[in-house]
């Protein structure tokens, strides 16, 4: 029987204990042995949970028992996260974590000190909920030269788009209904304003590229100003709005951006709908592979934290290798990055739209007398923020994905 400890005992944590209830069975079979969850730590008490008598307060009662070999951190945060998942790793237990934020931060140094103790600091269940994209990356992928990752990272802001696309509905209701089932964070500004997407792509781009991508350097823009008006445009032009996240190496660098996009309803990534997430792999030899699933909710990624327990319990003893080096990856300057972008604005700018954007073709939504859009051609980021700061009618702006 091998003994684990859940650290947290929230959405994720509960999940944890839930799935290898449901499927002990099963994955007692496929790991040899069954497992046992002798610990939950967590701050309160949960009076009548059939798990009571495994709650303890104190991390030291976990770290002490030889017994446990893998703690599963579902605490997220930084702190304690931090500090308990080194202690674990210095006491040479694995730790299996959904916990974004720390890998994010601290991933390279935290697979090093797995390493160093023979043991594993694993995260699938970092990105995309419950998709398998990280051990992908990391066994499947590896005779492969990845030159890009694009994905739908954020179950939350995918929900809400697509609701607003097939709805209408106001952003407000939205949210709250995807905090019912779940799938935002506790401060939902974090699924909001990208930057849940920012730290899962940086994880990813870190693993395809071996270096640290520093989430704070890229560049992020949320979903906050995306409206229901925005997809009649985007439905007349055969197009739909998603919040991708990407990383690229390019001939002259690479490029980390999460930014909402018009996407043509013929790129697989449109037909991505509510929670689920998508992540499409380019590599060198086997071009496109893409890897589709819930990206958030409790029993999903609960899966996916329990499979790298599985993982860790037939290979007792063994790290497996990670490649993930403590240097930073330089970014290229996202001001110069080049884009197409849509523009809404006011009727009364048709003359400017022309002085500034050249010939571009007007897109007149019925029922909307008052502005017009179009597409301009492909120009930098600067370029384009120059031009939009002389347009006075301008209303709204999107980056259209080639
Ligand atoms: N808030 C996250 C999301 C949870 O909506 O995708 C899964 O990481």
């Amino acid at each position: 029987m091998a003994k684990i400890a859940v650290l947290g005992y929230g959405t994720v944590g509960s999940g944890v204990v839930e799935v290898i209830e449901h499927n002990g069975g099963l994955i007692a079979k496929r790991t040899g042995e069954a497992l046992e969850v002798k610990y939950i730590l967590d701050i309160r008490d949960f009076p009548g949970d059939p798990y009571e008598d495994r709650i303890v307060h104190d991390i030291g009662v976990i770290l002490e028992d030889p017994q446990v070999t893998v703690i599963c951190e579902t605490m997220g945060g930084e702190e304690p996260a931090f500090s308990f998942s080194k202690k674990a790793l210095q006491a040479g237990k694995s730790v299996c974590t959904s916990n974004k934020e720390l890998v994010a931060n601290h991933g390279a140094e935290l697979i090093a000190l797995a390493e160093e103790n023979r043991c594993n600091y694993l995260f699938e269940a970092s990105v995309g909920g419950g998709i398998p994209i990280i051990r992908p990356l990391n066994t499947s992928l590896t005779a492969e030269h990845v030159t890009e990752i694009t994905g739908i990272l954020n179950g939350t802001t995918n929900y809400i788009l697509t609701k607003m696309k097939t709805q209408q509905a106001p952003f407000e209701k939205l949210l709250k209904r995807a905090q019912e089932k779940g799938y935002a964070e506790r401060n939902p500004e974090a699924d909001i304003e990208g930057y849940d997407a920012c730290r899962k792509i940086a994880i990813l781009g870190s693993l395809m590229t071996g270096r640290t991508v520093d989430y704070r350097k890229i560049y992020t823009e949320g979903i906050s100003r995306i409206t229901p008006e925005d997809f009649a445009y985007a439905d007349a032009m055969g197009c739909t709005i998603k919040l991708l996240a990407t990383v690229k190496e390019e001939e002259d660098g690479f490029l980390a951006a999460v930014a909402p996009s018009l996407l043509d309803n013929e790129n697989p990534l449109s037909g991505v709908n509510n929670v689920f997430n998508a992540i499409s792999v380019r590599g060198n030899m086997q071009g496109e592979t893409m890897y589709y699933g819930k990206g958030a909710g409790k029993l999903a990624t609960a899966s996916a934290v329990v499979a790298d327990v599985i993982d860790c319990v037939k290979h007792p003893g063994k790290h497996v290798i990670c490649l993930w080096d403590s240097e930073e990856l330089v970014l290229k300057d996202f001001s110069a990055v080049q884009s197409r972008f849509f523009v809404r604005t006011a009727i009364a700018d048709e003359e400017t739209v022309s002085e500034l954007f050249g010939d571009v073709k007007k897109l007149h939504l019925p029922g909307r007398p008052e502005e017009f859009g179009f597409v301009t051609a492909e120009m930098s980021q600067a370029e384009f923020a120059q031009k939009a700061s002389q347009l006075p009618g301008f209303l709204s702006r999107i980056r259209i994905k080639d």
